[in-house]
C-alpha cells in the first residue's frame, strides 16, 4: 500500500505539473503597457526607436534606432531584437553599425533614423532601409540609405545613400516642365505666403531638387500582396510625402513615384492595408514634440489619397498619447499601431506606444488603453 500512496502522490503532482504547463501555453498572452520601461533579455530599456517589425518564419525581428543618453546622433548604429510572441525580446546586437572611418556615410556622430527591413522572396535578401544624415551636417543630407543582409538580424551590408529618382517627374505632376519652371520665382521667396504655399502644392521644390533628387527624410517601407514594394517619405523640405515604388529587388527606386498630401507637412509615416484599402498615418511636423495624428486612404498605393479626422481616442489622443507614430505591424487578423515617446534630453529613456488598431464603420480607431493583452493563439501570426 505504501508503493501505492507514493504512486498517486506521485500521479497528483505529475497531473499539477502538465496542467500548469498547459496553462502557460494556452495563456500565452502577451500584456503591453504603452509609456514604460521595457525591460529586453538583458534587464536593459529595449533600444529601438523609430522602429520597424519584421516577422520571418514565425519570429518577430525589431529594428530600430540605438540611443545614446546625451545624443540623438547615432553613436552605435541600428540595432536588432527578435521575439515569438511579441512581449520577450533577446537582444540580437547591432544590425547595421557605424563606422570609424572619417568622411564616411556612416561615420559615428551621423544621424540613422527610423529603419525598416523588408524580405524580398525573390533574392532571398533582407533589405534594409532608413534614413540618413551625414555627421555634422545637421538634417540637410535628406539621403535614404539601403543595406542587404543574408539573415534577418544581419549583419547588414551597406550599399549606398542619395536622394531619390534624380532626373524623374513624379507620375502624377501635371503640366511639363516649362510651366513648373515658372515656379522658380518663388524660390528666394519668404516660405508660408499664400502664393509660396500654391507653388509648393504645385511642386517648387519637387523641381528644385529634380535635377539632384528628391529629399528624403521620416520614411517607411510597404510590402504589398503582390510583393511589390515602396517606400514612404517626407520628402519637399518636410512639406510633401511621396510614395517611390522599389525595383523588383527591393535596393532601389524603380523611377516610379507619386506625391501624397502636396504642402500638407507630414512625417512619421506608417503605412498598412487593410481588405482592399491602404492606409497612412502620419504626424504632423513638430520636431521631438508629438502633435496630432493625421489618417488617410486610398483604393490604391498610387492613390487617390483622402485625409480622414484623426483615428486616436482616449487621454492624450490629441497628441497621439505623446508619440509619434512609426509603424503599424499586422499581427494575423489584427494590427499593433507603434509609436515613440521621444525624450530629447535624455534619448535612450525615450518611450514606446504600442496599441491595437480596431475598426469602426470600416474606418481605423486607435484606443489609448493603459494596459492590453495580444493572445497570439487567437489573433494567429503575420
Ligand atoms: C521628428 C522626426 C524624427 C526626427 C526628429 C528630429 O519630426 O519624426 O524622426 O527626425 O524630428 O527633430
Amino acid at each position: 500500500y505504501f508503493i501505492y500512496d507514493i504512486y498517486i502522490l506521485f500521479m497528483k503532482y505529475l497531473f499539477s505539473f502538465l496542467l500548469y504547463m498547459a496553462g502557460m501555453v494556452v495563456t500565452a498572452q502577451t500584456v503591453i503597457r504603452s509609456g514604460e520601461l521595457w525591460p529586453d533579455d538583458r534587464g536593459q530599456h529595449i533600444n529601438a526607436h523609430g522602429g520597424g517589425i519584421l516577422c520571418h518564419d514565425g519570429r518577430y525581428y525589431w529594428f530600430g534606432e540605438h540611443k545614446s543618453d546625451n545624443t540623438s546622433a547615432a553613436l552605435v548604429g541600428i540595432t536588432c531584437y527578435s521575439s515569438d510572441n511579441l512581449s520577450d525580446w533577446h537582444y540580437e546586437g547591432v544590425a547595421l553599425p557605424v563606422t570609424d572611418v572619417p568622411g564616411d556615410d556612416l561615420e559615428r556622430g551621423c544621424t540613422m533614423e527610423r529603419p525598416k527591413v523588408v524580405y524580398n522572396a525573390e533574392t532571398g535578401k533582407f533589405v534594409m532601409w532608413l534614413h540618413l544624415e551625414l555627421k555634422g551636417k545637421g538634417y540637410s543630407a535628406a539621403r535614404y540609405a539601403v543595406a542587404v543582409a543574408d539573415r534577418p538580424a544581419g549583419p547588414y551590408r551597406y550599399l549606398r545613400s542619395g536622394r531619390v529618382n534624380a532626373g524623374i517627374k513624379p507620375l502624377d505632376m501635371e503640366g511639363d516642365m516649362a510651366a513648373l519652371d515658372t515656379l522658380d520665382a518663388w524660390k528666394d521667396d519668404e516660405w508660408w505666403t499664400p502664393q509660396w504655399r500654391k507653388a509648393v502644392k504645385d511642386g517648387l521644390f519637387m523641381r528644385r531638387d529634380f535635377a539632384d533628387g528628391q529629399m528624403a527624410r521620416d520614411q517607411t517601407v510597404f510590402v504589398d500582396v503582390d510583393g511589390r514594394a515602396y517606400h514612404i517619405y517626407s520628402s519637399e523640405e518636410n512639406l510633401t510625402l511621396q510614395i517611390a515604388e522599389l525595383t523588383a529587388d527591393y535596393t532601389a527606386h524603380s523611377g516610379r513615384y507619386i506625391r501624397v498630401a502636396p504642402g500638407g507637412q507630414n512625417e512619421a509615416p506608417a503605412v498598412f492595408r487593410h481588405g482592399d484599402t491602404y492606409w497612412l498615418i502620419t504626424s504632423g511636423c513638430t520636431g521631438w514634440a508629438p502633435n496630432k495624428a493625421r489618417l488617410f486612404s486610398a483604393p490604391s498605393i498610387w492613390g487617390p489619397w483622402r485625409q480622414h479626422p484623426n483615428p486616436c481616442r482616449g487621454k492624450d489622443a490629441d497628441i497621439t498619447f505623446g508619440g509619434q507614430g512609426t509603424f503599424v505591424l499586422p499581427v494575423g487578423n489584427t494590427y499593433i499601431f507603434m509609436a515613440d515617446i521621444w525624450r530629447p534630453k535624455r534619448p535612450s529613456d525615450a518611450r514606446y506606444v504600442w496599441l491595437p488598431v480596431t475598426f469602426e464603420h470600416e474606418m481605423p480607431v486607435i484606443n489609448w488603453h493603459d494596459e492590453w493583452t495580444l493572445d497570439l493563439e487567437t489573433v494567429g501570426k503575420e
